[in-house]
């Protein structure tokens, strides 16, 4: 069931526990992580960047697959269609795409900017249903061409976006896309408090879920992140399932070339992955 993701998160932030956001490529990611969600009754995010946009032919296609896979496949848990780090432009394409989330990333910009480029599309996303994430303090790391220094939010300036009347809030605490460096300092817990105490119910959303440590996770959720957003593991279960499988010869024997066997152990990881995200998150059930 194609929804916005303003209720489940509500719901998520009420009962302390996160929806995940899996990042999808194609037909099989999208697939792979409906069925899983429906398998454990629990709400789930698609996330899309614009680069995968882009990649799938554009957000028209994205938008009518998920839409007839959703139906095909019968699911009947909530299911947002995000798109993920949206420019201005890649918001008002995907509003008009028919997705039922967006999220707006001006934290390059100044704050004043920032602020009345979200207000904006606030209002858009609204009157369509949609829901609508902000961010503040940049995510580090790179996405999809996306780089981010990965500095700290400021509490007040989070406020000050919140008040806008955003669903959902990406601040950084020092999370970072993509695998995790050796020296990594962990994340911020005491800015992570501070923006909650400014920001009261709104559900934070926690980015870079990718490689941080179980009891980061449980004790940011503790502290109101509501929605944790996971791309590059799941390229890394696919990756290593897909190597396995062909270095173990198995494209070689018989049909093992066809797609649907060549595809089929990746997606299997795919699942096992979102499943296992889903139990730590505590969405299993909470559809
Ligand atoms: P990872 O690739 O580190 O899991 O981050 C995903 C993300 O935050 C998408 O916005």
């Amino acid at each position: 069931m194609l929804v916005s993701a303003t209720e489940m998160l509500k719901k998520a932030k009420e009962g302390h526990y996160a929806v995940g956001q899996f990042n999808i490529n194609n037909l099989e990611w999208t697939k792979s992580i409906l069925q899983t969600a429906q398998e454990l009754n629990s709400p789930v995010i698609l996330g899309v960047s614009e680069g995968a946009g882009k990649y799938m032919t554009g957000f028209n296609t994205v938008a009518a697959m998920v839409k007839a896979m959703d139906q095909d496949l019968g699911i009947t848990v909530p299911v947002a269609l995000h798109l993920d780090h949206g420019t201005y432009d890649g918001c008002y394409k995907c509003i008009k795409a028919g997705f039922t989330s967006i999220m707006f990333d001006g934290s390059h910009y100044a704050i004043e900017e920032n602020i009345e480029k979200t207000k904006e599309l606030v209002a858009v996303a609204h009157a369509m249903g949609m829901s609508i994430e902000a961010e503040v303090g940049s995510i580090g790391g790179e996405e999809d061409g996306v780089v981010g220094m990965g500095e700290c939010a400021d509490p007040a300036e989070c406020k000050q976006i919140a008040d806008l009347g955003v669903d959902m809030l990406a601040a950084g605490i020092g999370n970072i896309h993509g695998k995790y460096p050796a020296n990594w300092a962990g994340l911020s817990f005491e800015t992570l408090d501070a923006i909650q105490q400014k920001t009261g119910v709104m559900p934070l959303v926690l980015h870079g879920g990718t490689g941080i440590p179980e009891d980061m996770i449980k004790k940011a959720i503790s502290l109101g992140v509501a929605k944790i957003n996971v791309n590059t593991e799941c390229q890394l279960s696919f990756q290593e399932a897909t190597r396995k499988y062909i270095e173990a010869g198995k494209d070689l024997e018989g049909k093992g070339f066809d797609p649907r066997k060549l595809l089929a152990p990746g997606c299997e990881a795919i699942k096992a992955t979102v499943k296992t995200k889903m139990e730590l998150f505590g969405s299993v059930g909470k559809a």
